[in-house]
């Protein structure tokens, strides 16, 4: 199979006129290790941020039409009463710019933030059973442009798209990916691969690991943290952990070319050693399916994520430099997204695996540096000279990636709020652990919309709307209800998307489970997913019997500003009940330690035991945001 891939992809001028592909391919030319190809008549360059690039633009044609039909479907669910969707978007459909443009965002927060922010995307996704039914929102994730994720919720993202766009339901289901029982640091269960034991499993972690080093290319924990993270993601048929799956292969399947989907993005940070990471100074990167790069002015550009792995200099790849592809594997973009996880697989002692096996793992690890542990290296740096900025990246050899959360910025919006991107709305699901009681407390948001003030500088053009301090999340209850914010575009200068806040909060179960809890029985499991399901629709409404018109008002929002078209007489009630009125409670609230709110037939309460649960590390870290 991997010659006629090499065969296939090797020296194609268009990686695009590769013939139908049903999914994320095991297009890589050498495994894991990147290799050289012929490259394209046209050579792979860098380009300038200042507009999206041609694959996108062409894509968004094509999906802002594919997402018509599903929100009129959506919106005729969500008794709007008086207001005819159907009739609206027929109306203005030949202006797509006029349409809702909608974007979904999941945060990070290892399997937490994995498992709610599963149960957000099954309860927007029609195809989850009775999910348009009155009172749910299926259909939302169909009538979605963006969808970003980072960390935990890179790994949500990756196990849907490199496997088909695979449903929630059906990645529950499968007994060969998301079991999450088996620890990440023990491997996968035997039965269904070839690997023997966990031994193996390290073996072969550390092996794919080598022949990229081998090949000429520096590694990092990272590289293991990645291949181990295939293994629970990654359904590939040969049950080797994805190990030849690209990102940049999404870009080819079938389903993705006919926008069948809303388009993936995942998040991370640029950081040089020992640089300390705040929300207003990082430079945030993004990973969408033809491209790698940032529009942070700092950046300010993409490379051809396909070719990444080849020697840019200053924009270009110079003449007697090769085309290297194969450096994007599935695995590694998700475990870069993730790197903050890379202590896992330092921090063996804690966990039960038989003391053999440690030794093994760490025989293997040893030989790592014990600083800046949670680096992804990118080497070739891609930009490389680039622009002849004096930026402290350019002048590097290799480009340092962490986590997509370490600047604070734990919801992945930043992709979201580029005004080139245009979006009206953004439903941020955040599944962050910033109190005592790992639950979010709207801190996310914060550093997102603080960074976004700079307007002269680390801002470059994009706008989010106000958001008050920490306190007052708590003390309103913002961090525990759907909040809206930039309700009023009036109030900002320039374009603003409306932002949809959906905090984690245990609707029907205790889903503030530690970031650092490694394994998961699958009813834990499937009961954080159903509680993500409630969070979004509010317990399918039974909070609040308007919360689906209010869904829908959010929607349409910034079009009918536009088209000056009026909303339905209960969007007044929603906006009342559900916008940021502008008040600020800054007294410092007590704990906050939130009940159950809701119970449902059939479910049990959860036995977790957050003591038992939280790693002893994890507190260490937890104290660094
Ligand atoms: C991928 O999903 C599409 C849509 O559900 C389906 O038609 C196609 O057969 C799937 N491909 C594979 C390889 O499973
Ligand atoms: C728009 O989408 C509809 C429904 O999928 C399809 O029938 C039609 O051909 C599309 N039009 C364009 C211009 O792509
Ligand atoms: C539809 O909305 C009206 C008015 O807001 C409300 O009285 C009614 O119960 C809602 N119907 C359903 C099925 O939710
Ligand atoms: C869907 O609804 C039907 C009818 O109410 C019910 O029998 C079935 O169990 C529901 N399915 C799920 C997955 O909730
Ligand atoms: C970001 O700000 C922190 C705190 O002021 C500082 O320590 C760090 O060096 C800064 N990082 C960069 C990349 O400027
Ligand atoms: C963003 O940054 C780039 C690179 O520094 C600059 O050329 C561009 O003008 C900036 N855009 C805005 C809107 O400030
Ligand atoms: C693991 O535990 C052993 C014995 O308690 C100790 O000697 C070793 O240093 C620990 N290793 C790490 C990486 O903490
Ligand atoms: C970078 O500098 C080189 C040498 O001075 C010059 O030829 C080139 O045009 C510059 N590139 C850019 C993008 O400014
Ligand atoms: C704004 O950004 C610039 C350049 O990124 C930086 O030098 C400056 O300190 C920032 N200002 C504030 C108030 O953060
Ligand atoms: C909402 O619907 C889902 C799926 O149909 C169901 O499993 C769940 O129990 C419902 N939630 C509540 C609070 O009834
Ligand atoms: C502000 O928050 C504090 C602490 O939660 C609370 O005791 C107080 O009643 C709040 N004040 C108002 C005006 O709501
Ligand atoms: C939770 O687990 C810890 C450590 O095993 C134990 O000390 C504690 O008693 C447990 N708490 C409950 C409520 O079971």
């Amino acid at each position: 199979m991997k010659v006629s891939w090499i065969t296939l992809t090797a020296g194609l001028a268009n990686a695009a006129s590769i013939a139908v592909s049903p999914r994320a391919l095991p297009n890589a030319p050498d495994e894991y290790s990147p290799d050289n190809v012929s490259c394209p008549s046209t050579r792979p360059s860098i380009r300038s941020a200042a507009s999206l690039s041609t694959n996108e633009k062409e894509w968004l044609e094509v999906r802002r039409n594919e997402t018509l039909q599903p929100m009129k479907d959506l919106l005729g669910r969500l008794n709007l009463t008086s207001f005819d969707p159907s009739g609206y978007i027929d109306k203005h459909k030949s202006n797509a710019s006029n349409i809702p443009n909608v974007a979904i965002a999941v945060s990070g927060g290892g399997y937490r933030a994995l498992t709610n922010g599963a149960g957000a995307l099954k309860a927007f996704d029609s195809r989850t059973d009775n999910s348009t039914a009155t009172g749910h929102l299926g259909g939302l994730l169909q009538s979605a442009t963006y969808l970003s994720g980072l960390s935990g919720g890179g790994w949500l993202l990756g196990s849907v798209y490199v496997n088909n766009f695979t449903t929630i339901g059906d990645l529950q289901a499968s007994d060969k990916v998301w079991e999450f029982k088996n620890s990440i640091l023990e491997g996968p269960d035997v039965k269904h691969f070839q690997i023997v034991s966990t031994a193996k499993y390290w073996k072969d972690l550390a092996e794919a690991v080598k022949s990229k080093k081998e090949a000429g290319y520096n590694t990092s924990l990272t590289d293991y943290w990645g291949r181990a993270l295939s293994y629970q993601f990654i359904n590939s048929s040969s049950n080797d952990g994805g190990i030849d799956y690209t990102w940049s292969s999404i870009a080819l399947t079938d389903d993705f070319k006919k926008g069948k989907m809303p388009l993936p993005i995942l998040v991370a940070d640029g950081r040089n050693p020992g640089e300390i990471l705040i929300g207003s100074n990082s430079t945030v990167y993004e990973f969408n399916p033809w491209e790698f790069g940032s529009f942070d002015p700092s950046v300010y550009g993409f490379a051809p994520l396909e070719y990444l792995g080849s020697r840019f200099e200053n924009g270009v790849l110079p003449k007697d430099e090769s085309c290297v592809r194969g450096f994007d594997n599935a695995g590694y973009v998700m475990g870069t997204s993730s790197s903050l996880f890379n202590q896992f697989i330092l921090r063996l002692n804690g966990t039960d695996i038989p003391s053999l096996l440690k030794d093994a793992a760490a025989e293997i690890l040893g030989k790592l540096g014990e600083h800046d542990e949670d680096i992804a290296i990118y080497s070739p740096n891609p930009f490389y000279k680039y622009r002849n900025s004096t930026a402290a990246y350019s002048s590097t050899p290799e480009l340092d990636v962490v986590d997509g959360g370490e600047d604070g910025q734990n919801v992945p919006l930043h992709p979201l709020i580029q005004p080139t991107r245009n979006v009206d709305v953004i439903f941020a699901v955040d599944s962050s652990a910033d109190t005592e009681y790992s639950w979010p407390n709207g801190s996310s948001l914060i550093y997102t919309y603080e960074r976004s003030l700079n307007t002269t500088g680390i801002a470059n053009g994009t706008s989010f709307p106000a958001v008050p301090d920490v306190n007052t999340f708590l003390n309103n209850g913002l961090n525990k209800r759907p909040t809206f914010f930039g309700c009023n575009s009036s109030n900002t200068s320039t374009p603003t998307p409306l932002v949809v806040y959906l905090p984690n909060a245990p609707y029907t179960t205790e889903s503030n489970t530690s970031t650092f809890q490694l394994s998961y029985e699958d009813k834990q499991r499937d009961e954080i997913i159903l509680n993500g399901y409630n969070v979004v629709t509010m317990g399918n409404g039974t909070a609040d019997v308007n919360w689906p018109a209010c869904v829908g008002c959010a929607i349409l929002q910034r079009s009918t500003e536009r088209t000056n078209t009026k909303l339905p007489e209960v969007c007044s009630t929603c906006f009342q009940n559900y916008c940021w009125d502008g008040s600020i409670n800054s007294t410092t609230p007590a704990a906050y330690e939130p009940r159950v709110m809701m119970e449902t037939s059939g479910a049990t309460k959860s036995q977790l035991n957050r003591t038992a649960a939280v790693v002893a590390f994890a507190m260490m870290f937890l104290m660094t945001f």
